[in-house]
């Protein structure tokens, strides 16, 4: 309890229930944080997630906006959303991703400048909106401002049929090295994740295609076969997803930046 105690944060790809963004939001109120600003390009499952958050947080403290995380003028609005109703920024979660399967011959430029643009292009541009407001987090906390961009074991795997994916998310990984390298004198620390399998329905989607194609026999099967894939022979849950990111939000990671989190059960272990 409270190791996120009077942060206020902005965590993008918030708006489906179920998915990870969501559990960090949960989390990070759960740890204390005094604001948390979820946003997402979908909004049908909005109206769920505020009931959620203000039955198990209160009223005042979760705000879940509409933000195309490609668009810098939304970026500037999601801001200065922010700063109007907490009157500050701590921490910036870049969680909102998008996947379209295909290899180089398979896969339309517009597909993969549309990968390029949610998984990479949106860091940058949240990270370049953000960073000033983050400056000021070290006059509030020792630790100073924190960025966590959520990539994949994808940014260290190839993959013959998801190069949109693959190549984004190791795209992502040297931005949060640069983006460390360039802030720390400014007391922001910028770190990723990369989580391995996680049941969101963004994977159970994934599962049921595979299983109308043939692959599997079922979903269960599916799910058990990515689980033997792991070296501790399961999946994970959102929420235990977000606890890493609450980790390198709070006050406990402050001497931590450019660092790479493999959150996914030894399915990367090769590396
Ligand atoms: N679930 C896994 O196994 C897994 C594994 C590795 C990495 N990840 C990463 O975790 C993150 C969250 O994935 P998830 O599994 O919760 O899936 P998800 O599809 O539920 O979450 C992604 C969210 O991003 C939002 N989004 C997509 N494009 C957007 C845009 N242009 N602007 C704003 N929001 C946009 C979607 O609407 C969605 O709510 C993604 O970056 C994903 O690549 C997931």
């Amino acid at each position: 309890m409270n190791r996120l105690a009077d942060k206020i944060a902005i965590v993008t790809g918030a708006g489906r229930i179920g998915n990870i963004g969501v559990a960090v939001c949960d989390a990070f109120l759960r740890e204390g944080a005094r604001g948390v600003v979820g946003t997402d390009l979908r909004s049908e499952d909005a109206g769920a997630i505020r009931a959620r958050m203000e039955s198990s947080h209160g009223t005042g403290r979760f705000l879940l906006l509409e933000h195309d995380v490609t668009d810098e003028a939304a970026w500037q609005g999601v801001l200065e959303q922010t700063l109007a109703a907490f009157g500050a920024l701590d921490v910036l979660v870049n969680n909102a991703g998008l996947s379209i399967h295909g290899g180089i011959e398979t896969t339309s430029l517009a597909d993969l400048r549309a990968v390029m643009a949610v998984n990479h292009d949106a860091l940058f541009l949240g990270i370049k909106t953000c960073v000033g407001a983050l400056a000021g987090a070290h006059t509030r906390h020792a630790g100073g401002g924190a960025i966590v961009n959520n990539l994949s074991m994808a940014s260290y795997m190839s993959n013959a049929n998801n190069i949109g994916y693959h190549v984004s998310k190791a795209a992502g990984r040297m931005l949060t090295l640069c983006a460390a390298n360039e802030l720390g004198p400014r007391r922001i620390r910028v770190n990723s994740i990369h989580p391995g399998v996680t049941m969101t329905p963004l994977i159970r989607e994934g599962l049921r295609d595979y299983v109308q194609g043939g692959l599997w026999p079922s979903e269960e099967a599916a799910e058990q076969a990515l689980a033997a894939m792991s070296w501790l022979k399961t999946t994970s849950q959102p929420e235990d997803t977000a606890h890493a990111f609450v980790y390198l939000a709070s006050e406990e990671a402050r001497f931590v930046t450019g660092a790479s989190i493999q959150h996914d059960g030894g399915i990367g272990g090769v590396y």
